[in-house]
């Protein structure tokens, strides 16, 4: 019989888990095994605190569905995401900046014509948002789908709207470049809002006395054929929140800069009001390495 004491019961565990077949899967797991343990002896967590933590985790389930979800938000709170992001791009080649996903990607996004508005009717400031898709060289890519989403003048995404179908999408859409790799849409201004604060996410960051603030911005997720898809956000300079993102999701080179313009037109030379900012980004997509 094994005497599964304490000083024991991790190599044992780590042994049961060593012939996993896979490789990757074997090591994973032993990663996992040796890190839970440590932690679990290094906090000397109590039987309650234990239980506390499988509710916890078991509310966080309960809370994800379609429209929300629960673990990606705890995985973004905890800076998982961002790490996971980090060590997966390491090495950048000229290409634009990744960050999180979010939690708020879900529903259509549809093929949108150039210059459409996001937001008829929505009370905010009016902004333009002008992109160019490229590679790393600066080429412009043809053919690249854009998704764009974000968050209403009140900070709310519209799959968070009670009453929100899946298939009547607001603030967001689906842009596909032609053979100038450009993308354009008027929207209004986001501004800063807090993560989703009502589930079991929101009491932790209650717990540790922290903020649930994201600085303003807008979503984007590129795909183009023979390159990876970007994740990524523009972040609008000036923002209250650049330096305490709630979810770490913030590099220099996604905040930009808004510049005001005058009426009487947009840049597509339709009526536009007296004031309107313009949002200018280049993105540049990394090319897939070819497989052997
Ligand atoms: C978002 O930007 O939509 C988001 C990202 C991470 C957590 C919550 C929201
Ligand atoms: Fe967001």
């Amino acid at each position: 019989m094994p005497d599964y004491d304490p000083s024991q019961l991790t190599d044992a565990v780590l042994r049961s888990f060593a012939s996993a077949p896979d490789a990757r899967t074997r090591g994973v797991l032993q990663h996992l095994i040796a890190h839970l343990h440590g932690f679990v002896r290094d906090a000397d967590l109590t039987l309650d605190e234990w239980r506390g933590a499988i509710d916890f985790l078991t509310r966080t389930g309960h809370k994800s569905g379609d429209t929300r979800q629960e673990f990606i938000l705890l995985s973004d709170v905890l800076g998982v995401s961002m790490l996971v992001d980090a060590i997966n791009h390491k090495s950048h080649a000229g290409a634009t900046d990744t960050t999180v996903l979010g939690p708020f990607y879900v529903g259509e996004h549809r093929v949108t014509p150039h210059g459409s508005d996001l937001a008829p009717g929505a009370a905010g400031v009016r902004m333009w948002v002008e992109a160019v898709v490229g590679d790393a060289g600066g080429r412009p890519i043809a053919g690249a789908a854009a998704d764009v989403w974000h968050a209403d003048g009140d900070g709310f995404y519209d799959s968070q709207k009670p009453g929100y179908q899946l298939d009547k999408p607001e603030m967001r859409a689906r842009f596909v470049t032609g053979a100038d790799g450009k993308l354009s849409f008027r929207t209004i201004v986001p501004r800063s809002y807090p993560v989703p604060t009502d589930g079991p996410v929101g009491e932790l960051l209650r717990a540790s006395g922290r903020h649930a603030m994201r600085p303003a911005h807008i979503h984007f997720v590129i795909n183009a054929p023979g390159f990876e898809t970007l994740v990524t956000h523009l972040f609008v300079a000036g923002d209250d929140y650049l330096a305490s993102d709630a979810v770490y999701g913030v590099k220099p080179s996604l905040i930009v800069g808004l510049v005001p313009h005058d009426g009487p037109t947009w840049p597509d030379g339709s009526p536009s009001p007296d004031r309107w900012f313009q949002m200018s980004y280049r993105f540049a997509l990394k090319a897939k390495e070819a497989t052997p």
